[in-house]
């Protein structure tokens, strides 16, 4: 490889359009070589725009693309695990978007996938571990500021103004349910904070605005309650109907101390003082809430891949992650507590 990491990303979506202009514009160690899309158009466009040298509709095509140093997977959930075992078998280095599957056998696949091409950098998506403010919660927690971690809070709240677009996604069978969609971020983030595993889940949920989400089985907003095994606990929010915008909160209560992030999901530092009272504007979305993250994340994954060293977020942490995630759809669909060991 020469100084400067060749990628090739498929999905050129919400994200992956997002993902694509880092790679291309941000980040002066890579070069961005290759696009990817089942629509031609997302492709030619990219490609005429920015200069592009390659363009694909067929993923296999790119694969033999042999200037290519690494695949960025951005595509539908849907073909994540299929994606990530042909790039890693064709040889490249892998970032795919989460989740690793559809299903927690995909997963299981996915982790053999890597386990059995240990000299390839793989990373997964899970962004929030590279957001400045989630980063430094966990340096404040390793450094004792707030005694030994005892209970996470999480709030996943999407915005009430894109409900059509959540149901739609709901209804098409490829989103996993409300936990495994919204919540697997939390889920991750309470693992890490944690240092532990889960043991136990409770999870409930409903429809309260569209009796829609009752009709495919999901729920509009749920809550999941989760004992670690080591004897910490988790209480977990994830919503789609946030009045007020997209709002991703944590708390970690340790024993001397506590520790909060995005609790006014604050989009800027304006506040606007009219006859309401004083408005100050919320995040929309999570491209505009973390919009740094998600730039941090691939810096880290070229890096890893120029100097020989794996990132810290690994296949398992994405197993363990779905686990947890269907424990608590399990949870809620059979209205049961779940044991996870
Ligand atoms: P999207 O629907 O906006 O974009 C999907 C893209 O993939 C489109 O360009 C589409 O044409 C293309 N595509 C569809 N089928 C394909 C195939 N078989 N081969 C190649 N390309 C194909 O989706 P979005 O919202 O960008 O999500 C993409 C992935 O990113 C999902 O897996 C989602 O779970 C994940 N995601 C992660 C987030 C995070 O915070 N880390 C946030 C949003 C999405």
């Amino acid at each position: 490889m020469a100084n400067k990491v060749k990628v090739g990303i498929v999905g050129l979506g919400r994200l992956g359009y997002q993902h694509a202009e880092n790679i291309a514009f941000r980040i002066p160690q890579c070069d961005l070589t290759a696009v990817c899309s089942i629509v031609e158009n997302e492709v030619k466009e990219l490609q005429e725009r920015w200069g592009i040298p390659y363009g694909y509709t067929d993923y296999d095509e790119m694969l033999k693309n042999k200037e290519l140093d690494a695949i960025f997977i951005a595509s539908p959930s849907g073909f994540h695990c299929e994606q990530i075992k042909k790039a890693l078998k064709a040889g490249f280095h892998v970032f795919s978007e989460k989740p690793l599957g559809l299903y927690l056998e995909e997963a299981l696949e996915v982790q053999k996938a890597v386990e059995a091409y240990p000299d390839k950098v793989f990373m997964l998506g899970f962004m929030r571990r590279y957001d400045h403010s989630y980063a430094a919660a966990k340096r404040k927690i390793e450094s004792g500021d707030i005694g030994h971690p005892v209970l996470i809070r999480c709030y996943g709240l999407d915005p009430a103004k894109q409900m059509d677009s959540f149901l739609t996604f709901a209804k098409s069978n490829y989103s996993g349910g409300l936990f495994l969609d919204m919540a697997i971020h939390d889920l991750d983030l309470a693992r890490w904070y944690l240092g532990s595993e889960a043991k136990e889940v409770w999870a409930i949920g409903g429809s309260y605005s569209r009796p829609e989400f009752d009709e495919i089985n999901d729920a509009e907003t749920g809550a999941a309650m989760v004992r670690f095994e080591n004897n910490t606990m988790g209480l977990f929010v994830a919503g789609r109907n946030s009045a007020h915008g997209y709002h991703i909160e944590t708390e970690i209560i340790g024993t001397k101390g506590t520790i909060r992030i995005g609790t006014i999901p604050e989009k800027n530092q304006i506040i606007l003082f009219n006859e309401s009272g004083a408005i100050k504007e919320c995040y929309d979305g999570f491209l505009s809430r973390f919009e740094q993250a998600y730039l941090s994340e691939v810096e880290e994954f070229i890096h890893c891949i120029l100097e020989g060293r794996k990132p810290a977020v690994t296949v398992y942490d994405g197993v363990e992650s779905t686990k947890l995630g269907y424990a608590c759809k399990e949870s809620f669909e059979t209205g049961k507590l779940v044991k996870l060991i």
